[in-house]
């Protein structure tokens, strides 16, 4: 794949990326920015459907766009930008709100669960309307591939949907994108649960790297992973979750093959190998927290690659916005 438009966006609702972030999505991220037209946006708007303080979320979304810089995305090579300095996100929202069923949206499984899960009380209408400023963020762009987990697969649907209903409706506007889930990419599990997935929430953070964390608590992280009966390094998902995970973990960061990381390892007891997982990933990630605390140490320079990248993407969706805005029958 080359020369193609990619978009994607990432939510700045904690304090660090974990692991799985990391290895399922933000690496595919670097290595799109290669060959491709990339728009990668810190989705501050939707990480406004969770209630957080506000000096908070200010500073998660520094530390979102900080992360993604330390860890390859270049904003010479990529547009990298916050969601909410392009209002052109929400006023294409609203246009696409009322050309959206109610029923179709009420089918999404993420607000279905999340609803759920919060009850009557703590689901908030953006909660609903979610999905469709994701559209939004996404056909402002024209882009031809969206590279997501396979959880957004539904969205991306959604907003397929939602592009095609215009199109015909009113006048080709928009571009239809596919969604690129790669079905290889590391699936990180919990080191404590190797059954569930690593996520950002877990009951405990016992069992997430974050980026962000120590080489101490790293290492500590790693050597109280749980592991399974037996003692023989072999990725085997099914008897050996535990195993099979940390095998995963090492693979995609040391650039070996599974297989011969469990030749190295052959003979050898779970807790060296262990210890030797633990240190691939934090000759990983110290560079990256390094990065991260360099840039948030000058918050104006950072400030500043955003805004520059805002410029570029304002450039983008402000032509699109028009032309939808044209399409639809409003004067300009
Ligand atoms: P989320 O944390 O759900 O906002 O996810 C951000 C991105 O990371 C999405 O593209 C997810 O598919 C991906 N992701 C999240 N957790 C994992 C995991 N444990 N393994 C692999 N990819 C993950
Ligand atoms: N909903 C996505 C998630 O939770 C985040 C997101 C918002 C996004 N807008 C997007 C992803 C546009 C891709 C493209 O992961």
């Amino acid at each position: 794949m080359s020369n193609k438009r990619v978009l994607s966006g990432i939510q700045p609702t904690h304090d660090s990326f974990h692991l799985g972030n990391y290895l399922g999505a933000l690496k595919q991220w670097v290595e799109l920015q290669e060959n491709n037209d990339a728009f990668y946006c810190v989705v501050d708007l939707h990480a406004l459907t969770v209630e957080t303080d506000p000096k908070l979320l200010q500073q998660r979304t520094l530390v979102s766009a900080a992360q993604l810089i330390a860890i390859g995305i270049n904003p010479d090579k990529s547009t990298l930008f916050v969601q909410s300095q392009v209002p052109a996100h929400n006023q294409l929202a609203w246009v696409f709100e009322c050309i959206t069923g109610f029923g179709e949206a009420s089918r999404m499984t993420q607000f279905k669960d999340k609803s759920k899960k919060g009850g009557a009380e703590r689901t908030n209408v953006g909660l609903f309307t979610y999905p469709i400023l994701q559209a939004a963020d996404i056909l402002l762009y024209q882009p031809d591939f969206v590279p997501v987990g396979e959880d957004q697969r539904q969205h991306v649907e959604l907003t397929r949907d939602i592009a095609e209903r215009f199109n015909k409706k009113f006048d080709k506007v928009f571009n239809i994108p596919q969604a690129q889930i790669i079905k290889s990419l590391a699936k990180i599990n919990d080191l404590q649960d190797p059954t569930a997935k690593m996520s950002k929430s877990a009951a405990s953070m016992s069992g997430v790297i974050e980026l962000l964390d120590s080489a101490d608590t790293t290492m500590k992280k790693f050597k109280s992973s749980v592991t399974d009966d037996g003692k023989e390094v072999r990725f085997d998902e099914k008897e050996k979750p535990g195993i099979s995970n940390l095998l995963t973990i090492h693979s995609a960061l040391s650039g070996k093959s599974i297989t011969e990381v469990e030749n190295d390892f052959s003979g050898k007891g779970y807790g060296d190998f262990k210890t030797a997982v633990a240190e691939v990933v934090i000759s990983a990630l110290e560079p990256i927290a390094k990065r991260t605390n360099e840039l948030m140490s000058d918050r104006s320079e950072l400030t500043k690659i955003l805004k520059s990248g805002a410029i570029k993407a304002n450039q983008v969706a402000s032509e699109t916005l028009k032309a939808a805005y044209s399409a639809i029958g409003l004067i300009s």
